[in-house]
């Protein structure tokens, strides 16, 4: 770990004389400079075995002469208090004073921007993120992708960069002949009814029940076939029966819808007008549980979007000779000649002609740098489909597009719901997927009687803001606190331990800091004399301040909001020993209270930026 892009003006005179001793480039210097192991060994480590030869000693020696020479210079007579030869290192101790007073003022000039960048600018980022399927309930791996790719979105933004998140909706296939089907046979008044109410949530029931004969079909033929169980012979004749009664409906279902989407694929106007609506409909309903988690996107270009785009890609590809038939279908060969194991074809057309969820990527993909011209394309969808997004890059890559190479499959693990002594994937009531809306709701419901019970003075309508942002918060910050790729359960009573690695503990120690400038009222000195803050728990609260810029760089790097998560919660607990050791306003000096609500000016600014990029509220009151 090197220390921040962009050193405090206190390490970068260290930087600059070490460097200088050490006869190095400064850049170099910077990036030895790393934390010791432990935190009582020092501020920095210099590992000196870079040094050595070109002073021509043994590193150990190196430490010990080093140590030497800076001790003499001048200009680091206010900066640094102790310098430790131990090994190979050399540790160095800075004046936790100076470090405040260099660190502080950045963070007040900065304000809301603080951690933000500029070198972005003039690099587009496309994120496709969240992205449901009409025919299939918006589950916890949608939950997921929405809340990390808004993070993402948040945090290359802050960054500098132009940021496009496009919401690849999942509205073009079969389903959609399904979907119309129902539609037909549903009441005219009911289904717009249920249509302007429910959006999605409606489009999956009708989906579900139009399938419902076929899915039983299937599981009385599997009973009849099932080999471990001898059926008696009366009650092998009344399945076969029943078999004998579905299929023909089953059948004609399946014919009917399959016909009505060949009339949406061919055009049909009524039917292209009926699945606008539907998918309409499905984003303004989803966007009322978007905007309660400050989701916006700048495209909803879902796969039906790509249509018109395949028939010219697929004769391009073909013409090119990179799309080649094989078994009846037309596929891009991935095998490489002399591969261990060959890598199978992406199939891009069907023996039967049809086109694929694989066909509309590799047309999106394309669409994307034409029009967006991106430095990067990130794909924010669950691990299961990695090989999907390996063939699609790699098709890409065949088909002789440099930029291949800047598409990245961001991965997440599986979520669950723990509900009593279960786990499920999104909870379910009686058969049913609870919607996405339900989920927000419940959770701000849990947190509500909470507020209720600590803080019965509030004004009612405070109480409902701070259950929403708690609620909903809880919720984004347990998906965020994790490892993206690792499996999380969702515990809806842990998500909102105020003591917890949680985001209503983050959010209170916000509060906190918003309380004690509220209580002091007055606004703070902007001459405080900030060297006085040399309490090791002060110093370390402002350190942690100092490495957030860091912390927002490797988490855009690594497509890892947890790093923010974690540093939101380790900034916290330094924080809250720091308040629990030291008065604030009762400090033993008029000086050192004004130093230290600079500190808690700062810790407030900073942890709301930090919840901000995560998608949190930061509510000033708890
Ligand atoms: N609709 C898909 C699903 O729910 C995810 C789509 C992700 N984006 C993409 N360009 N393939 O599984």
């Amino acid at each position: 770990m090197s220390i921040a892009t962009e050193p405090n003006p206190l390490l970068k005179a260290l930087i600059a004389r070490l460097a200088a001793a050490a006869k190095l480039p400064q850049e170099q210097v910077a990036g030895l400079l790393r934390p010791p192991p432990k935190p009582d060994m020092g501020d920095y480590a210099i590992p000196c075995h870079a040094l050595a030869k070109a002073r021509g000693a043994k590193p150990d020696q190196v430490a010990i002469d080093l140590a030497a020479e800076l001790a003499l210079d001048p200009a680091l007579k206010d900066i640094v208090a102790a310098l430790e030869p131990a090994g190979a290192f050399l540790n160095v101790r800075v004046n936790g004073g100076a470090l405040c007073a260099a660190i502080l003022p950045r963070i007040a000039a900065a304000g809301a921007a603080y951690g933000g960048g500029a070198e972005g600018a003039g690099q587009t980022v496309v994120v496709d993120y969240s992205s449901p399927n009409i025919a299939k309930p918006f589950h916890t791996g949608h939950l997921m992708t929405t809340v990390l790719g808004a993070s993402l979105v948040r945090i290359y933004r802050a960054l500098g960069y132009r940021v496009v998140g496009v919401n690849h909706l999942g509205d073009w296939g079969t389903q959609c002949g399904y979907q119309f089907l129902a539609w037909q046979r549903a009441d005219p008044q009911e289904r717009e009814k249920q249509l302007a109410a429910r959006g999605i949530d409606y489009l999956v029931d009708l989906y579900v029940g139009i399938n419902a004969p076929a899915k039983e079909l299937a599981e009385l033929k599997e009973k009849l076939l099932d080999k471990n169980v001898a059926l008696q012979p009366d009650c092998r004749k009344e399945l076969e029966t029943a078999i004998a009664a579905l299929e023909p409906q089953v059948a004609e279902t399946d014919r009917r819808a399959r016909e009505l989407f060949k009339q949406l694929e061919d055009g049909d106007a009524e039917l292209r007008a009926l699945w606008e609506r539907m998918r309409v409909r499905t984003l303004e309903v989803l966007q009322l549980s978007y905007d309660r988690l400050g989701v916006k996107f700048e495209s909803t270009d879902g796969e039906g979007f790509f249509e018109p785009f395949l028939k010219p890609m697929i004769a391009e590809l073909k013409q090119k000779g990179v799309l080649v038939q094989s078994e009846g279908a037309w596929v891009i060969e991935l095998a490489e000649p002399g591969a261990k194991k060959k890598a199978p074809p992406f199939i891009v057309v069907k023996s039967d002609g049809a086109t694929k969820y694989e066909t509309r990527d590799l047309a999106a993909a394309i669409y994307r740098k034409q029009t967006y011209d991106f430095a990067q394309n990130l794909y924010v969808v669950d691990v299961r489909q990695g090989f999907h997004f390996s063939g699609l890059f790699k098709a890409l890559e065949k088909c002789g597009y440099p930029w291949a190479k800047d598409c990245r499959h961001v991965s997440y693990g599986l979520m669950q719901i723990k509900e009593g002594d279960a786990t499920l994937p999104m909870t379910t009531r009686g058969g049913r997927m609870i919607p996405l809306s339900e989920l927000l709701d419940r959770m701000v419901g849990i947190v509500r009687g909470i507020v209720d019970e600590k803080n019965p003075t509030l004004p009612s309508e405070r109480k409902a803001a701070v259950a929403e942002a708690v609620g909903v918060g809880a919720i984004v910050f347990w998906i965020q606190a994790r490892r993206r790729n690792s499996n999380i359960v969702f515990d809806w009573k842990e998500a909102t331990n105020p003591d917890g690695d949680t985001g209503p503990y983050v959010q209170y120690t916000h509060a906190r800091a918003c309380s004690i400038l509220r209580k002091h009222g007055a606004s703070i000195p902007p001459n405080a004399q900030l060297a006085l803050l040399a309490a090791p728990a002060e110093v370390q609260v402002v350190k942690a301040l100092d490495e957030f810029p860091r912390v927002v760089r490797d988490a855009a790097r690594e497509y890892e909001p947890s790093m923010l998560a974690t540093w939101l919660v380790q900034t916290s607990r330094l924080f809250n020993d720091f308040y629990n050791s030291h008065q604030v306003l009762k400090a033993e000096s008029e000086a050192l209270r004004d130093a230290r609500l600079a500190l808690v000016d700062a810790v407030r600014t900073v942890l709301a930026r930090g919840l901000a990029l995560l998608g949190l509220g930061a509510p000033e009151e708890m």
